[in-house]
């Protein structure tokens, strides 16, 4: 009778292991680098995203006038509603803030597969930080992340957006335009742009930039490139290869890439993007880098550097990659042998679920044949059946629902019996 919003999911149960797998990873590996886990209001005045995100993001923006008259916006990302928080709370805190969080984004984007309008970020973010030091701590969680999750196949792709920044002589805002071009791979677009800045010979010396990706060797070539523009990129890239090196992070796990460019416009420094070969074309499981926004929201200039993986997408190529197995969903299901034992039967199972097993029972009043297969579909290591004649000697069978096995256990010893199996 309702439709789904277009662009938004339901998620099954079966779903929801793969992402809260995706979550828990994250969380255990960020917060054994030491950051600690903050949240953000879901919607936000619409300056806090209107002010640096850049066109990309301010078009897709889900924007509306609450009953105030104020106009307010969904978060489309965490990265502007952290570093609010940071100038106005955070700042008096030793430095480095370290923080991550995660939850569900918005943007108005045309939905397929992999891109839709709720998604789910996972986001770190370090402030007042040394740069380089930051810069490859955030790559190393990433990364580290990735590996975490099971991940082999995807890959970094290390640039730096001021060394592009060197090369193109406009304000910001025209700045702002020729990147978002660039960053949609869109030649007729930054034709265009460049046009109308009267800066058509850069149109091609730009075009073999951003086509630069590879080992370190490539930095050189992009730096003859820029004919001497932008030098302290190059140098600076040099020197978090070897901080990337000491996190035990292998040139394998990554490679430079001069178009990575990005989506939002706050970006100043190193950026980098995750890929996953097998998703096709929304194969970027995340993207971070360093940029200049406390500044923008009226705070201190202090480095500032970050990513966000998209979990939508980091389960897709979690699946790709097979690293989901079929998980048991429940420890034990108790199936009562006939009416008359059912009350022992919701002792037994009450003593399963205290000793923090996951246990069920009938609800519906199946005969036992029917509540094993009921058991064997809802994927239950264990079936507990209760019957009369076994409760007189207090014990139960326990049926190995993989095996196919069953044996009398007592009912003192039946915890322990699905605890050791
Ligand atoms: P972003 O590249 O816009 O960066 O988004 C990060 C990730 O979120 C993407 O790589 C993608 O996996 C996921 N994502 C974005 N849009 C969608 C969508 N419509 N559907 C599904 N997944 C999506 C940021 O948001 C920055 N705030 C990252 C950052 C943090 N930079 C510094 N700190």
């Amino acid at each position: 009778m309702f439709e789904r919003p277009r662009g938004t999911n339901d998620w099954t149960p079966e779903d929801m292991v793969k992402r809260r797998y995706v979550e828990s990873a994250f969380v255990g590996v960020a917060e054994s680098f030491g950051f600690r886990e903050i949240q953000t209001p879901l919607f936000e005045s619409l300056e806090l995203f209107a002010a640096k995100s850049g066109p990309g993001v301010v078009e897709e923006l889900y924007a509306f006038k609450d009953k105030g008259n104020r106009d307010v916006a969904l978060r489309p990302e965490f990265t502007a509603s952290i570093v609010r928080f940071y100038v106005n709370e955070l700042r008096s805190l030793p430095k480095p803030i370290k923080v991550y969080c995660y939850g569900p984004a918005f943007r108005y984007e045309e939905p397929q597969k992999g891109r839709y309008r709720e998604f789910e970020q996972l986001d770190a973010e370090v402030i007042g930080g040394a740069t380089l030091a930051s810069d490859a701590e955030v790559i190393a969680l990433a990364i580290g992340t990735m590996r975490a999750i099971g991940l082999k196949q995807v890959r970094a792709r290390i640039g730096h957006i001021g060394m592009l920044r060197a090369f193109l002589p406009f304000g910001p805002a025209d700045q702002a335009k020729v990147l978002h071009a660039l960053d949609k791979k869109n030649v007729p677009m930054l034709e265009d742009e460049l046009r109308r800045l009267t800066h058509e010979e850069l149109t091609d010396p730009l075009k073999r930039i951003i086509g630069l990706h590879g080992d370190a060797a490539i930095l050189d070539e992009a730096q003859k490139l820029l004919g001497g523009k932008g030098g302290e990129a190059f140098g600076y890239l040099r020197q978090l290869r070897e901080q990337l090196a000491h996190y035990g992070i292998s040139p394998s796990e990554y490679e430079f890439d001069m178009g990575v460019v990005r989506g939002l416009d706050y970006y100043t420094g190193m950026v980098f993007e995750l890929d996953s070969p097998n998703l096709g074309a929304e194969k970027q499981v995340g993207g971070g880098g360093a940029y200049t926004l406390a500044e923008v929201f009226g705070g201190e200039p202090v480095a500032q550097t970050g990513f966000a993986l998209g979990v939508d997408r980091l389960v897709m190529a979690a699946e790709a990659e097979g690293v989901f197995g079929p998980a048991p969903a429940l420890d034990a299901y108790v199936v009562p042998i006939g009416e008359a034992v059912r009350g022992k039967a919701v002792e037994i199972l009450t003593t399963i679920r205290a000793a923090g097993l996951r246990a069920d029972i009938d609800l519906v009043g199946r005969g036992p044949s029917k509540n094993l297969d009921y058991a064997n579909t809802s994927r239950a290591r264990y079936a507990v059946l209760v019957g009369e004649k076994e409760l007189k000697k207090d014990a139960v069978g326990l049926r190995d629902l993989k095996a196919g096995t069953q044996r009398e256990v007592p009912v003192r010893s039946l915890v322990e019996a699905l605890t050791k199996a």
